[in-house]
C-alpha cells in the first residue's frame, strides 16, 4: 500500500509541477491580438466528426459569401484543415494529432464542426476529447455562450471558465488503488482574474448592469472559493456594476423561475458548472442545436455549436438534413470577433427572419424538411435582401 500512496503522490507532484508552468506562461500573456494589425487573418474551416462536417461546409459557404471582397483583397484567407476526425486521433492515440495541431496554430481563429468525444465503454479507445484538448492546447480560456428568447425577456452571456476547474486534469485522475480513486479541480490567480475580467469587460462595453458569479464556494471551499474571491476583487474594477452571488444548484432552479431569470444577464462561472448550465440555457432558446459558442484566447479563438456529432443521423443517411444553425450562429460570433460586426449583424437577422418569423424552409433533420444546403441558402438569399 505504501509504495500504492508514493505512486500516487508522485503523480500529484508532477501535475502541481506543470500547473505552476502553465502558470508562468499565462503570465507572460497580456494582450489580446488586434486584427486590424493583421495583415490577413486566417479562418481555418475544421470539419469534425459525424454530421459536421456537413454543417460546417454549410458555414464555410456563407462566410465565403460575406467575406468575398476581404478574401479578394487579401484581408482574409480560409484554409480547410481535414484530419480532426475520431479515427485519425484514435490512429494517432492523441486528443489531436501533432500535423492538425500546426495547422491549427497557422490559423488565426477557426470554425470547428463537433468531435466525437469517447468515454469509457465507447467502441473508441477512451482518449481526450478534442474540444477539451484545443481549448487547453490553443489557451482559449473564455468560452462564451449567449442565449436570447427575446419574447420572454431573456438575455444572458456566459462566460465560461475553459481551461482550468475540473477539466484541465479531466483525463489526469490518479486511480490509488481498486478502492479508492481521485480527480483534481485546478483555481488559478490569473486563470480567474482573466475570465472574471472578460465577463465584466463584456458587461461595460455592452451596458449591462449586473454580472452573476456561479460556484458551490460553501461546499468546495478551495476552489470555488477562491474563484469567488477573486471575481469580488475584480469587480471592484467596475464600480458601476453590481456582481451578483450564487450556487450552481439553486442557479439550475431560478432559470426555470420566469420572475427571477430575466434579472440575469452575465454570468460568470468555473468549467463544469458552465458546462451544465449552459445546455440548461439552451433549452429555453429552442434546444443546443441553436447555440453557438466562442472560446476566446489571447491570441487563438475558436467558434463551434455546443451540440454533439450525431452519429446517428450519419448511420441513418440523414447527414444533408442536418441543422446547420448553430454553426452559422457560431459563423455570426466569429465574424463579430474578427472585426465584421456589420456582416455578422446581418447574417444574425438573416437567421432569425428564417428560423423564426419568415420559416419558408424547415429543418425537421430528414427527408420531410430541407436539406442544409437549401437551408444555407435561404439564409444566404435573406441576407441578400436585407
Ligand atoms: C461543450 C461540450 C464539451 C464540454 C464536451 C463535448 C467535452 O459538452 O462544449 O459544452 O464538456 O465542454
Ligand atoms: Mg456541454
Amino acid at each position: 500500500m505504501e509504495e500504492r500512496i508514493a505512486m500516487a503522490v508522485e503523480k500529484f507532484k508532477l501535475l502541481i509541477e506543470e500547473q505552476l508552468k502553465r502558470v508562468e506562461i499565462m503570465k507572460t500573456q497580456k494582450e489580446f491580438i488586434k486584427y486590424e494589425e493583421v495583415p490577413t487573418i486566417v479562418v481555418g474551416i475544421c470539419g469534425g466528426d459525424g454530421i459536421g462536417p456537413a454543417i460546417t461546409n454549410q458555414a464555410h459557404r456563407i462566410l465565403e459569401f460575406l467575406l468575398a471582397d476581404e478574401v479578394k483583397s487579401g484581408k482574409v484567407t480560409f484554409k480547410v484543415i481535414e484530419g480532426l476526425t475520431i479515427e485519425n486521433r484514435v490512429e494517432a492515440m492523441k486528443a489531436i494529432p501533432e500535423d492538425v495541431l500546426e495547422e491549427l496554430k497557422s490559423c488565426h481563429v477557426i470554425l470547428k464542426g463537433p468531435t466525437t468525444t469517447p468515454r469509457a465503454g465507447d467502441p473508441w479507445p477512451n482518449i481526450e476529447s478534442a474540444n477539451v484538448a484545443m481549448r487547453k492546447e490553443l489557451d482559449l480560456f473564455a468560452n462564451v455562450r449567449p442565449v436570447r428568447v427575446p419574447e420572454q425577456g431573456i438575455d444572458w452571456t456566459f462566460f465560461r471558465e475553459n481551461t482550468e476547474g475540473a477539466y484541465v486534469l479531466g483525463s489526469r485522475g490518479v486511480t490509488v488503488n481498486e478502492d479508492v480513486a481521485f480527480d483534481f479541480v485546478v483555481t488559478t490567480t490569473d486563470g480567474t482574474e482573466r475570465i472574471a475580467r472578460a465577463a465584466f469587460e463584456y458587461a461595460r462595453a455592452n451596458g449591462k448592469k449586473k454580472v452573476t458569479a456561479v460556484t458551490k464556494a460553501n461546499v468546495v471551499k478551495t476552489t470555488d472559493g477562491k474563484f469567488l474571491n477573486i471575481c469580488k476583487e475584480i469587480a471592484k474594477e467596475y464600480p458601476e456594476i453590481e456582481l451578483d452571488d450564487w450556487y450552481i444548484d439553486i442557479m439550475t432552479a431560478k432559470l426555470v423561475d420566469e420572475k427571477r431569470r430575466t434579472q440575469f444577464q452575465v454570468f460568470v462561472l468555473p468549467n463544469l458548472y458552465g458546462d451544465i448550465l449552459t445546455d440548461e440555457a439552451a433549452e429555453f432558446q429552442g434546444g443546443v442545436g441553436t447555440a453557438g459558442s466562442a472560446n476566446i484566447g489571447k491570441r487563438y479563438s475558436m467558434f463551434e455549436a455546443i451540440h454533439g456529432s450525431a452519429p446517428r443521423m450519419v448511420e441513418e443517411g440523414r447527414a444533408q438534413y442536418a441543422d446547420p444553425c448553430s454553426m452559422i450562429r457560431a459563423a455570426v460570433m466569429l465574424l463579430s470577433h474578427i472585426g465584421f460586426a456589420d456582416r455578422a449583424e446581418k447574417l444574425e437577422k438573416a437567421l432569425d427572419i428564417c428560423t423564426q418569423t419568415e420559416k419558408k424552409l424547415v429543418m425537421t433533420g430528414r427527408d420531410t424538411g430541407a436539406t442544409s444546403e437549401q437551408f444555407s441558402d435561404y439564409v444566404m438569399e435573406t441576407v441578400r435582401s436585407l
